[in-house]
């Protein structure tokens, strides 16, 4: 159901609106950060569900429209889906059931990899759920269809991550098994398809070697939010620095902690969203 005409003056005026399993998207809100920083924005981390990389497509479906009926009552003047799972499995429905202009975030960095590419043989490496809905492999075909997508799934590589281990021998073993089998396949262009890796970026660098260019989507998608922003006249008119706000299902205290190193500057306004309320919003 589209929004009915509203006074764009009010709407330029809201937050933006952003989610993610937990941590991981606040390394899109971080290029938010720079790019925008007139901007207000209202980032949800659903803690308490996370991680979403390996669940069913039905039940991240629902968490996506859970947490985009909260964005909604807010309301935002735009929300980006700022995980890479719940973009899989659930962007073109939230689209639908919505009126609020929705950004995911894995066609930016499809663009960015066709962009790059001189051989047309792209990688991926992505949670098992991104992998699982063949997401980029869309993507980049709508772009070149004579292009070449070769994935790569790495469980558990983001619990490694979000418990702030970024180079133990654990984590550097894993990445080595991870991307072994994708390079053994020759792309020259790999996209990180998951909020954590750019976390690990040089670590991934290291494995992949100097003839692969490695993708971060995050820039990509911040110019599709400008160039959104933009043509629909919903910059933010004031010259003062924007706001952020964050909303989480789990527990405060560890969301403003494990926040700041993601971030790596303090969150201070953390405020809970129940389960209980979701549920509300749209029932399981
Ligand atoms: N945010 C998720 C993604 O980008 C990674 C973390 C998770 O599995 O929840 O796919």
């Amino acid at each position: 159901m589209p929004r009915g005409q509203t006074d764009t003056q009010d709407l330029s005026r809201l937050p933006i609106g952003m989610f993610d399993s937990g941590m991981g998207g606040l390394t899109v809100l971080h290029e938010c950060l720079v790019r925008l920083p007139g901007e207000h924005f209202a980032y949800v981390g659903d803690t308490a569900r996370f991680p979403y990389g390996e669940k069913g497509r039905d039940e991240l479906e629902l968490y996506a429209r859970q947490i985009t009926a909260f964005l909604e009552t807010l309301p935002c003047k735009l929300i980006i889906v700022a995980c890479y799972s719940a973009t899989s499995a659930a962007l073109p429905v939230l689209q639908e059931q919505f009126a609020t202009p929705i950004i995911g975030v894995v066609m930016p960095g499809a663009r960015a990899a066709v962009a790059t590419s001189r051989y047309r043989k792209i990688g991926v490496l992505a949670t098992a759920a991104t992998v699982a809905s063949g997401a980029y492999s869309r993507a980049v075909r709508s772009l070149d269809s004579g292009a070449e997508v070769v994935q790569q799934a790495c469980p558990g590589l983001v619990d490694h991550i979000e418990a702030g281990d970024l180079a133990s021998q654990a984590l550097n073993d894993a990445v080595r098994g991870f991307t072994e089998p994708l390079k053994a396949q020759r792309p020259d262009v790999v996209i990180m398809g998951c909020t954590h890796y750019p976390l690990i970026a040089p670590m991934l660098r290291r494995f992949l070697g100097r003839d692969v260019t490695l993708i971060d989507p995050a820039a990509e998608i911040v110019r599709e939010v400008e160039a959104v922003l933009a043509r629909q006249g919903l910059e933010r008119p004031d010259e003062t620095m924007g706001s952020y706000r964050f909303y989480t299902t789990g527990d405060l205290d560890r969301f403003r902690s494990t926040g700041a190193r993601f971030l790596q500057m303090p969150l201070t306004r953390v405020r809970a969203l129940s389960l209980e309320r979701l549920n509300e919003l749209v029932a399981p």
